[in-house]
């Protein structure tokens, strides 16, 4: 292990987990690394969880509020929620344990969009931070820190935290090394200067993350995997969402609105987002690249058979067949992708002049394009909107995927008003279920409920669409946006009571 932790200050504040975990008091601020089950801190958490049961057997308060890159695993989210340990977390989450207790309204939540984190954090917006406790790599002779499979929010809570834990991970693969990019340009405004990143494998900034030793109050050993769940295999669906927006970027093409190697893709998190790079991989694209915040199995794949030439992200999310061939092969990968910290993966500025190409899966959309990432029936979370907003809104064009239906046919994932929005109309360019693919680029309301409507919905709700559309083209007060407004969420309210929408 020790070759992993060349620094001596660093040597010397090597302790176990449990006495790393006393160090953080309640009620502190911590921000913890980890980006979509990837990087977080594996021991120190746990360990906390641990201290937190004891305090509160003895009737002691004891919870903290936990700030992250995004979704960490069940030795993070998923044991401190367990005990009742988080009082507040941002920004995104995956975690079961933590989504039912958001939704029981014991823990606050804030859903952020991951690219505004780190600023927010630097305007002094989410108070001061305590503690980080950060996983890395492995530590250089001088200090600086190589960086583990995500970058996520590390360098700002390194930088802003008063106080440093650092789990030093040797089953992190050392072939990470060099692969990551962390800018140490950023300033507050007005300060702020351009983003020197022109093209997506731009190396802008250093391989490394640099933290003040003085800050460091412990550093932990650990050997444990990131926690990576599995991608449901492409089916039928997916296929079929995945060809029509094949088919709509030929189209693209041959109008010359795109060229043929495309422009940076943006690829969601999800099955859904997973199996549509799939099919980009089979539809005879080549030399594709990406600017996006999660590289998941399907754009590896696209990365190893060389269809993409390289990849931007902030994070892997990987399944264990995935992590297997990105280690076999680490240095392929090594040569194509670039981590950087997400306030970079994912900034608005970088994300408009590359002109990424947006793809990313949601709950709903409604008739008018409005789209529900978040919530189900407007108010229970699944996961919070990630990045899909930093991208919908600055990218080039913002295409939002689902299945038409979801459990089973009980749900219309089109509907007559969203339940929660996200992304409002004004961010939505084009929308794709298995049924087709809506462009409602330069379209008004009206005509992009015609097309929504038309394309998108499944043969057992259209008709219920276009009843719904037709009454509220008559009746509604406003002819702009047509709505009923006593019935536009009755779908919703429906399925809440009977298990369905129709
Ligand atoms: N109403 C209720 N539940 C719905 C639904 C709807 N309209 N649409 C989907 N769901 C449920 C599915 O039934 C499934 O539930 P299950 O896990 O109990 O089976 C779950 O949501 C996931 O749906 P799935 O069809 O497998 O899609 P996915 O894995 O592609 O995930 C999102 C879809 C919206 C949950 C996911 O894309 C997400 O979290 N997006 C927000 C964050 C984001 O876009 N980040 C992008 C930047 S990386």
């Amino acid at each position: 292990m020790e070759s992993r932790i060349q620094n001596n200050s660093f040597i010397s504040k090597v302790m176990p987990a449990s006495e790393a975990a006393a160090l953080i008091q309640p009620g502190m601020t911590v921000g913890m690394s980890g980006f979509t089950g990837a990087g977080y801190p594996k021991a120190v958490p746990l360990e906390l969880a641990r201290v937190i049961e004891e305090a509160h057997a003895r009737g002691e308060r004891f919870a903290i509020r936990v700030l992250t890159g995004a979704s960490t695993a069940p030795e993070l989210d998923g044991a401190l929620a367990k005990v009742g340990g988080i009082d507040f977390r941002l920004p995104y989450q995956s975690d079961p344990e933590l989504r039912a207790r958001i939704n029981r309204g014991e823990i606050e939540y804030m859903d952020i969009h991951l690219g505004q984190v780190a600023q927010y954090a630097w305007f002094g917006f989410l108070g001061e931070i305590d503690l980080a406790v950060v996983e890395v790599a492995g530590i250089l002779p001088d200090g600086r820190m190589i960086p583990s499979t995500s970058v996520g929010n590390n360098k700002t809570w390194l930088d802003l935290a008063k106080k440093v834990i650092i789990e030093v991970n040797s089953n992190q693969p050392a072939g990470l090394d060099g692969m990551h990019d962390i800018y140490y340009g950023t300033a507050l405004p007005p300060d702020r200067k351009p983003i020197p990143l022109v093209t997506p494998g731009d190396r802008i900034g250093e391989p490394y993350l640099r933290v003040d030793p003085a800050k460091v109050v412990a550093v932990v050993e650990t050997h444990a995997l990131d926690r990576l769940g599995r991608f449901a295999p492409a089916d039928d669906t997916s296929a079929r969402i995945a060809g029509h927006l094949v088919e709509f970027f030929r189209h693209e093409i041959s109008r010359g609105r795109l060229r043929p190697e495309l422009l940076p893709l943006q690829s969601g998190v999800g099955n859904i987002a997973n199996a549509v790079l799939t099919g980009l991989r089979d539809g005879g694209f080549e030399g594709l690249t990406a600017f996006t915040e999660v590289i998941q199995d399907g754009m590896l794949d696209l990365i190893r058979t060389d269809t993409m030439r390289v990849a931007s992200a902030t994070a892997l999310s990987l399944s264990p067949e995935g992590v297997e061939e990105f280690q076999r092969n680490i240095d392929h990968y090594r040569s194509r992708i670039v981590l950087r910290p997400q306030e970079m993966s994912n900034h608005a500025e970088l994300v408009r002049r590359l002109g990424c190409i947006a793809i990313n899966g949601m709950v709903e959309a409604d008739i008018y394009g409005n789209v529900n990432s978040t919530h189900v029936a407007g108010t229970a979370i699944i996961n919070g909107i990630g990045g899909s907003g930093d991208f919908a809104r600055n990218g080039f064009m913002s295409c939002f995927v689902t299945p038409s239906t979801a459990k089973n046919g009980a749900i219309s994932c089109i509907v007559p008003m969203a339940s929660h929005v996200d992304h409002t109309e004004h961010d939505v360019t084009v929308i794709v279920t298995e049924q087709g693919l809506a462009d409602l680029r330069g379209l008004s309301p009206k005509q992009r409920a015609k097309a929504v409507i038309s394309q998108c919905a499944h043969p057992d709700y259209r008709p219920l669409l276009e009843d719904y559309f037709e009454r509220a083209s008559r009746d509604s007060a406003g002819k702009h946006t047509p709505h009923l407004l006593g019935e536009a969420l009755s779908w919703h309210q429906h399925y809440m009571a009977n298990g369905r929408m129709r």
